[in-house]
């Protein structure tokens, strides 16, 4: 069992205490200086293996978890789904028990179907890392984002975040709020009716707001999200430009709440949930929210793979 973690896996925030949460930001912070720079690799997993399998596209969170194992001088091995044989119709099994067969200490995972990680975590040895399965959980989104906080503001608790759009399809959503409610946070959600699980106050114990006026001027943080059409029925919003008209965040909307503080996954798509001017502008930490991606991920291989 690695140090300071109870378990070898992260597969959700559901798995974490709020004190394992708290050690991984405090490891994070100490790796940040060295996470931009290729010239100071750290010798903490020499000698560890790391396979990134991502069935679903990724930029952010592919590129910062196989940057974050090679800063610890870990071998990384990219795995492509379209490029192997699960092209010629071997199952997701064999593929995961042939690659830990060669021996390999993580499986970092994105898969479309959730609980895609738990299924693995009943059949391999190796530490298993979720990268996001379907729309359930993508714990290490809701670490960085947690910990692009924790930076700013000095604590979670008792800080008001409202996460605004595409709340039902989002596994950052549901990540971020479990993680921000054990920290101690106040977490509401807004957007469209048909875009927000059905009684979310019940079933998640966030506060729901319906006119974006409202949770703007309540909130210290907005976690905004994309329309994840990729995972929709069709009919849900009437339009890219409607939902824009209610729920985009625009020069326009910050001015309701000057203090507010902006977070964003990413990808962005530019004049639907947000525009540049705002990603970019002073209220924003969309650009600490990469390195602080790759240092997370950093925290997390070195907790599970007991280095450091
Ligand atoms: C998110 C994801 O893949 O769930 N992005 C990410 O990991 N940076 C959010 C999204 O795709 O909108």
């Amino acid at each position: 069992m690695a140090p300071g973690l109870r378990q070898h896996h992260l597969l959700g925030i559901s798995e974490l205490t709020r004190e394992e949460i708290e050690l991984i930001f405090h490891r994070a912070e100490a790796y940040l200086p060295y996470c931009r720079s290729a010239q100071h690799r750290l010798p903490d997993l020499r000698g560890k293996t790391v396979v990134l399998a991502f069935f679903e596209p990724s930029t952010r969170t592919r590129v910062s978890f196989e940057l974050a194992a090679r800063r610890l001088s870990a071998d990384v091995v990219s795995f492509q789904a379209a490029a192997s044989s699960l092209a010629k119709g071997e199952s997701l099994f064999d593929t995961v028990q042939t690659l830990e067969a060669m021996g390999i200490d993580a499986l970092v995972i994105r898969h479309r179907a959730s609980g895609v990680p738990w299924l693995l975590r009943r059949f391999l040895a190796c530490s298993i890392i979720n990268a996001g399965d379907g729309q359930h959980e993508h714990p290490t989104q809701a670490l960085l984002d947690g910990f692009t906080l924790w930076k700013y503001f000095g604590r979670l608790q008792g800080l008001r975040v409202c996460i605004v759009g595409d709340v039902l399809h989002s596994r950052v959503a549901r990540s971020n709020i479990a993680l921000l409610r054990l920290s101690g946070a106040e977490v509401a959600v807004c957007g469209p009716a048909t875009l927000l699980p059905q009684n979310a106050e019940q079933v998640w114990g966030v506060r729901v707001f319906w006119n974006l006026r409202e949770a703007v001027k309540w909130a210290d943080v907005l976690n905004v999200l994309r329309l994840q059409r990729e995972r929709m029925e069709s009919g849900l919003v009437a339009s890219s430009e409607e939902y824009h008209r209610f729920f985009g965040i625009t020069e326009q909307v910050v001015t309701w709440n000057p203090a507010v503080r902006i977070l964003h996954p990413g990808p962005v798509n530019y004049g639907v949930e947000l525009v540049p001017e705002v990603a970019l502008g002073a209220n924003s930490h969309i650009r600490q929210q990469v390195p602080h991606g790759v240092a997370i991920r950093m925290a997390v291989l070195s907790l599970l793979l007991g280095g450091g």
